[in-house]
This record gives C-alpha cells, sequence and structure tokens, in this order.
C-alpha cells in the first residue's frame, strides 16, 4: 500500500515548473479541487505522453491495455532503476523503512500476487456479497434513524463514511469501539497513493502504518486462538499465509474498504442533489439505482489514478519505453474519454456504456471490492434520498485534501422532513 511511485518523486524533490500541467494535476488545491479542466487540457498532448518523470495517459483504450499488459507490473523498488541524483539524495536521506513487510497484493506482481489475492477473493465472491445484503441495509437504517429530522448534518462525518466502516469492520471481525480510530488511521496512511508525498506525510504515514500492524498482529493472535466467522479468522485458519501477509492484507482489505466507498456515496449525494432532474427519474425508475452508481463512478471516479512500470524494454502507442519508467493512469481521465463516452462532461444517468469505466481500474487488479461498494453505494444512495426527499445540500462541500483518493470530507446538509 505504500506507494513508491510516490517516494521516487519526493526522494528526487523534482523541481516542478511553473506552468506544468501536470504539477499542477497532482501536486496542489487546484488537481484536488477541480481536476477535470486540468485533465481535459492535458488530453490534448495526445495517446501517452511525456510529463516530468513519468509518462501519462487519460485515453481509456490505453489506460485498459497497459493494466491489461504482463510487460507493466506495480513497480516493486528492485525493479526500478533510480536516477543517480535519486540514489545520491536517498543514500543522504534514506526512506524510513516501510513496516508493513512485504507489500500487500495491490503492489506485487504475478505469480506471487495470484498466491496472495485467491484465498481472499473467496470472501467477495457474488454469493458472498449477496449474503451481506440484509447487514448493509440494517447498518444504512440504523444510521439514517439517527439523523435528524429537519435538521442540520455532515453526510460525510454522520453517513457516508459510517457505512463503509461499518461493513469492513464486521467483515473482518474487528469490534465497533475500534471504528473511529481506523478512521483515523485511514486518513494519515491515505495521502500514500499520492504522488510526491512530503517527507513529514510520509513519516506520519509510517507511523500510523505501525500502530495498524501491530493492531493486527495482536489480533490475529486472538483470532487463532479463538476463530470467529469473520473473513480474517477464515484466512488466519485456512489460507497459507504468513502472520504479516494476513496483516498486508487485512489493512488493505480495511483502507480499501473504506476510503474508496465514501468518496463514491459522497459524491452520489452530491451529483444527485446537483442534478434534481436525474433525482426525480431515479424516483419513478428506481430500477435505474444500480447504473446511476456507475455512471457516477464514471464522471467522478473515487480513486482518480494508478500506476504501472514497464518491466522490460518495450513499444506501447508509438512510444519506446525503457525498463522501469512509469506510466501514470488517469482513470479519471479515462472516463471521460469523448471517444468512448459521447458528451462526457453530462451525468447521464442512463448512459448506456456507463460501467464501461474504469473506476474499479482493471487487469490482475482488478477491485476485489467493486461487487461490494456498488451493492453499499446503491443502498445507502437510495435509502438516503428516500428517506429525506426534501434534503438539500446548505454549505459548500470540503474536499479531502487528497489527489488518489478523492472525494469530501464534509457535506453540510439539511434533512428536511422525512
Ligand atoms: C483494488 C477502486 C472499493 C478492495 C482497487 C483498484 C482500484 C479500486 C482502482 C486497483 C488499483 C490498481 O489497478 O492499481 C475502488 C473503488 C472503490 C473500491 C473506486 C469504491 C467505490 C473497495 C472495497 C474493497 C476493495 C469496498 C474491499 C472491501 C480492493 C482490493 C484491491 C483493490 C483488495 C487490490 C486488488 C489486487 O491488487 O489484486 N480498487 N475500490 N475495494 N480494491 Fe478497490
Amino acid at each position: 500500500w505504500v506507494n513508491h511511485h510516490g517516494l521516487v518523486r519526493a526522494a528526487e524533490k523534482v523541481k516542478l515548473r511553473q506552468g506544468d500541467l501536470f504539477a499542477r494535476l497532482s501536486g496542489g488545491p487546484e488537481g484536488i479541487e477541480n481536476p477535470y479542466a486540468l485533465i481535459e487540457e492535458m488530453r490534448g498532448a495526445g495517446g501517452l505522453h511525456r510529463v516530468t518523470s513519468a509518462w501519462i495517459t487519460f485515453d481509456h483504450d490505453l489506460c485498459r491495455e497497459i493494466l491489461r499488459d504482463n510487460r507493466f507490473g506495480t513497480g516493486m523498488p528492485e525493479l526500478v532503476p533510480l536516477s543517480g541524483r535519486a540514489r545520491a539524495l536517498l543514500q543522504r536521506r534514506p526512506i524510513p523503512p516501510n513496516p508493513v513487510d512485504p507489500p500487500s497484493m495491490l503492489m506485487i506482481d504475478q505469480p506471487e500476487h495470484t498466491r496472495m489475492r485467491k484465498p481472499v477473493a473467496a470472501a467477495f465472491t457474488p454469493r458472498a456479497v449477496a449474503r451481506l445484503r440484509d447487514r448493509i441495509a440494517g447498518v444504512t437504517d440504523e444510521l439514517l434513524t439517527a439523523l435528524p429530522d429537519d435538521g442540520p448534518v455532515d453526510l460525510v462525518t454522520r453517513f457516508a463514511s459510517q457505512v463503509p466502516i461499518a461493513i469492513i469492520s464486521e467483515m473482518l471481525g474487528f469490534p465497533d469501539s475500534d471504528r473511529e480510530m481506523f478512521l483515523q488511521w485511514g486518513d494519515e496512511i491515505s495521502p500514500l497513493l499520492d504522488l510526491g508525498i512530503s517527507w513529514q506525510a510520509h513519516s506520519r504515514a509510517m507511523k500510523a502504518s505501525e500502530r495498524i500492524h501491530a493492531y493486527l498482529l495482536d489480533h490475529i493472535e486472538r483470532l487463532r486462538a479463538e476463530p470467529g466467522d469473520d473473513i480474517l479468522s477464515s484466512l488466519v485458519t485456512a489460507a497459507d499465509l504468513t502472520d504479516h501477509e494476513l496483516c498486508t492484507s487485512a489493512t488493505l482489505l480495511m483502507g480499501a474498504g473504506f476510503e474508496t466507498t465514501v468518496n463514491l456515496i459522497g459524491k452520489g449525494i452530491v451529483w444527485l442533489l446537483e442534478h434534481p432532474d436525474q433525482l426525480d427519474r431515479l424516483r419513478a425508475e428506481p430500477e435505474l439505482w444500480s447504473n446511476a452508481v456507475e455512471e457516477v463512478l464514471r464522471i467522478d471516479a473515487p480513486v482518480q489514478t494508478t500506476a504501472r512500470v514497464a518491466l522490460t524494454d518495450l513499444e506501447i502507442a508509438g512510444r519506446r519505453l525503457r525498463p522501469g519508467s512509469t506510466v501514470v493512469l488517469s482513470l479519471a481521465g479515462a472516463n471521460r474519454d469523448p471517444a468512448v463516452f459521447p458528451d462526457p462532461a453530462r451525468f447521464d444517468i442512463t448512459r448506456e456504456n456507463a460501467k464501461n469505466h474504469l473506476g474499479f481500474s482493471s487487469g490482475i487488479h482488478v477491485c476485489l471490492g467493486a461487487g461490494l461498494a456498488r451493492m453499499e453505494a446503491t443502498h445507502a444512495l437510495r435509502a438516503l434520498t428516500e428517506t429525506f426527499p426534501d434534503l438539500r445540500l446548505t454549505d459548500p462541500p470540503t474536499r479531502r485534501p487528497l489527489f488518489t483518493l478523492h472525494g469530501y470530507s464534509h457535506l453540510p446538509a439539511h434533512t428536511g422532513a422525512r
């Protein structure tokens, strides 16, 4: 879960030129507030083009091709040749060791990837996810009952973040009382996925990782002695994973389980409340809900980018890439590629091919929790808007200060009557 690409950028201390669109997209408030204006400007530069220290693409089909191409990997440090300057900097100021060792499935290539993913995947089959339906409905109803009638509410802290954290905590067998602590840890480790993370943010994240790791080792030891009927217990008893591998899988599931879905639910609320005609349509034709969630994932990706590293000398999209070259894949840009999605900035819950978005990535690392996230978001958004038909936003939403895990930290709203 540690972002090597980010670390190399930090180590190189790349001085980004003023006016560099990529720097503006990945390195500051402008790229967080409105990434799409910058994405559209950069799309004009062509399919695969060079930015400061990497290649980048916003092209839907090319992103998908690279994600499925085994000549690319997720970029483990030993595979990536560092520049002489980066090496010198790293010698002077070494990257603090990553306490979560070995890396999670998200950061490893084949054949190890399958060994790590397979046992966890058993808990996310369509049948396993379908069994969670009632629990998701129950959690959502409890949260909605606790919201004020006709009163002010922050829809992120009281609702959007609470649905996914409750479900993933239960799935992993954690006590309810630890949820707020997980949210705090999530805030501390999430910046690791951003490009160009600062040393301060990195060391805060490493300290949080250490605390998470210690917490999980302890939890795993308890489950070995007394297994429950949660995913982690079944991994502890059945899977051929070491305790450290179990820890990294659990950390990934926890982080991926709530740090992304909160963004999908938050964005869904904003897109629907800002497009009342679309919400009316959903009230008249509730069977459109699942496509509406796909359209939110498409138009405003909760995970905006990922990256891959060339493992060999290769040619793609007319470019020659050397081993170690990083390619940034803008999932958000791919989802607004006009060649695939006509009039891409238009929010249309009836869009026929909305589901072809790359919001959950593609290839071997395609999101394991996609079915769960879809079910949580569909249920949460529908129940919220049906319970409070006059729900409205009262103040401008606050963005999370993150570029990759893109979403809102606060959504001040007024519920209206039930
Ligand atoms: C991987 C997005 C929810 C578990 C990914 C990737 C993306 C993604 C883009 C792949 C990154 C890459 O290719 O480099 C999302 C979004 C979500 C969401 C947008 C919600 C809206 C979840 C949930 C879970 C989950 C709820 C589990 C409880 C995972 C795991 C991986 C993953 C385990 C790693 C798979 C692998 O490396 O083989 N997700 N995710 N995600 N996601 Fe999700």
